[in-house]
């Protein structure tokens, strides 16, 4: 193991009806004024999650103003939006209301309304985040887990870059509500690509070079078998509460670093991802079930035992101490079968990426720079490799 410093600051507030704390949160940590930031639209009307928190916010004698239509993979129009209605309204607090999209939106708004420059300098790394109005969540949907990260993602309408910061404590939010019963409205196709989402954000720390890791490897293979039992079960039955509180507690435990601690991580995936979603429109959890099953078939052959293990300690695989690649490889298509048998997309076609646009794809990618991951240092190559075992 590693050395590492651990900070996650970030109160949970887990369980059915904990969203009526929201007011007393928001004072607890200093906001006098919200900005309220949420995806507006049929969203209110599916659920009771908007009608819930305003009552909240009223009952506490907290005004708010609203940001209003942010969509999934969030672009910079709503956070420039969001940074004006926020500095005209004199807002003091960012409340978030809804899942990854809602919570980077309102992370990057909150980054942005304190800053004499551009936000995106964050995002293009010409300035070091220092300082951030205070964010607080209520989660609609299990996935990101940004809700307890130190990340925030953010599609630049100009050249369609989804770019991240480096992740930083600073940003991390000051607390979260955790209701599971608000993701019961969910179609099962979100709560397929948020099982599939989180279960990534435990595989791009699992796979690692590092040595004498054994806490952590058995702390991430716990979530992810359970990432595998609740995603089915909430799947086939939305309303299942105990499937939806396992997932909304994975999706915090697989993002918030616990599991990726004094180790080295991975993350070629998530990048390769992002230029999918950016480019295609596709859900984040949907494009990383294409990438990620291919990028374990590009890595395996360089860490056979490591990928046996995830075979027989995720999915019960029995070992072949004769042919390890053979257990090794039966980890990867059960990864993939699991994400199929959720509806997700499995290869670059279902998300509309042909085998002419792996170029632009790449090319896209390099305007950030290369290598990505740290299990194999990823440059064009490599990931024009991973893209043609998506076809
Ligand atoms: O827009 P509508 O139709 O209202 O649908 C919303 C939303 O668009 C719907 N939804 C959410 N809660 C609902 C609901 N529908 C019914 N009932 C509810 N209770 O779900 C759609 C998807 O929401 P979104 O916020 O986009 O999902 P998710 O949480 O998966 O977030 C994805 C974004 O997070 C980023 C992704 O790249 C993507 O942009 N990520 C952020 C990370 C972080 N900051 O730590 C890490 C992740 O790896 C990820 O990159
Ligand atoms: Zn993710």
């Amino acid at each position: 193991m590693r050395n590492f410093e651990f900070y996650s600051p970030t109160l949970y507030s887990f369980g059915d009806g904990q969203e009526k704390n929201v007011g007393a949160l928001i004072r607890r940590f200093g906001g006098t004024k919200v900005l309220l930031v949420h995806y507006g639209g049929d969203f209110v009307k599916w659920t009771t999650a908007y009608d819930d928190v305003v009552s909240a916010l009223n009952e506490a004698g907290i005004p708010y103003a609203e940001l209003t239509g942010v969509q999934p993979n969030p672009r910079s129009d709503k956070v420039y939006e969001g940074i004006e209605i926020g500095r005209k309204e004199n807002c003091d607090f960012v409340l978030a209301l809804g899942g990854g999209s809602s919570i980077d939106c309102a992370k990057a708004v909150a980054l942005g309304i304190p800053y004499d420059g551009d936000f995106w300098d964050f995002f293009s790394e010409k300035a070091k985040i220092e300082t951030t109005l205070p964010v607080g969540v209520v989660l609609t949907i299990a996935a990101s887990g940004s809700e307890g990260s130190g990340h925030c993602v953010i599609t630049h309408e100009n050249g369609n870059l989804k770019w991240g910061i480096p992740p930083t404590d600073v940003v991390r939010p000051k607390f979260a509500i955790l209701n599971p019963r608000y993701t019961s409205t969910l179609p099962k196709y979100q709560i397929a690509c948020g099982a599939f989402d989180m279960f990534s954000h435990v595989c791009e720390r699992y796979f690692t070079r590092t040595p004498d890791v054994r806490l952590t490897d058995r702390i991430s293979e716990a979530l992810m078998r359970t990432a595998v039992e609740a995603g089915n079960e909430a799947v086939k039955d939305p309303s299942n509460y105990a499937a939806q509180a396992d997932l909304m507690w994975i999706g915090n435990l697989a993002q918030n670093d616990s599991s990726g601690l004094g180790r080295i991580p991975e993350w070629s995936s998530h990048l390769i991802e992002h230029e999918l979603s950016a480019l295609f429109e596709c859900a984040h959890g949907a494009g990383l079930a294409v990438v990620m099953p291919a990028w374990m078939q590009f890595a395996m052959p360089t860490g056979v035992m490591r990928f046996a293990q995830f075979a027989v300690e995720v999915w019960g695989c029995e070992m072949n101490w004769e042919h390890p690649e053979v257990t090794a490889q039966q980890g990867i298509d059960r990864t993939r079968a699991w994400a199929k048998g959720m509806g997700l997309p499995t290869t670059l076609g279902e998300v509309g990426a042909t085998e002419a646009d792996i170029p632009a794809i790449v090319a896209h990618r390099k305007e950030k720079g290369f290598p990505i991951g740290f299990y194999i240092p990823i440059k064009e190559e490599e990931m024009t490799e991973v893209l043609k075992l998506a076809l």
